[in-house]
């Protein structure tokens, strides 16, 4: 009976096994050193951007846009005795018959989906 045998196969070094990473990356303490340090700075200054950037395009919008504009400071004041059984004032600033409410607030929630409202003050049995 005859026997068949492999061809010798040649040898090749290999070199001697370490941990890695599953990517073949091997890193090092000086990899580290190097990448926290940027990692931190990269993290900072992206932080630093997007709150400048934020801030900037944050556009502080008046609220009053057409009552009493001539006049420093909008105050209205009543007394007590002369509200009645009860009074409705406006509070989104749209209200034609300002400072009493017309129902603006409605058409400024539906366009803007804002959910402002009227302060109602009434008495106790009105
Ligand atoms: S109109 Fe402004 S709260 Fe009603």
């Amino acid at each position: 009976m005859a026997t068949l045998s492999l061809p010798d196969m040649p040898q090749f070094p290999m070199p001697p096994m370490t941990a890695t990473p599953s990517s073949g990356i091997r890193l090092t303490k000086e990899h580290f050193l190097i990448a926290v340090p940027v990692a931190v700075i990269a993290a900072a200054g992206g932080f630093l951007v997007s709150h400048y950037l934020s801030r900037r395009s944050c556009k502080k919008v008046k609220v009053n846009t057409s009552i009493s504009k001539d006049s420093p400071k909008v105050v209205h004041s009543f007394d007590m005795e002369d509200i009645g059984t009860k009074a409705v004032y406006c509070r989104c600033w749209k209200s034609k018959k300002f400072p009493y409410c017309d129902g603006a607030h409605a058409k400024h929630n539906e366009e803007t989906g804002d959910n402002v409202g009227p302060l109602i003050i009434k008495k106790k049995d009105a």
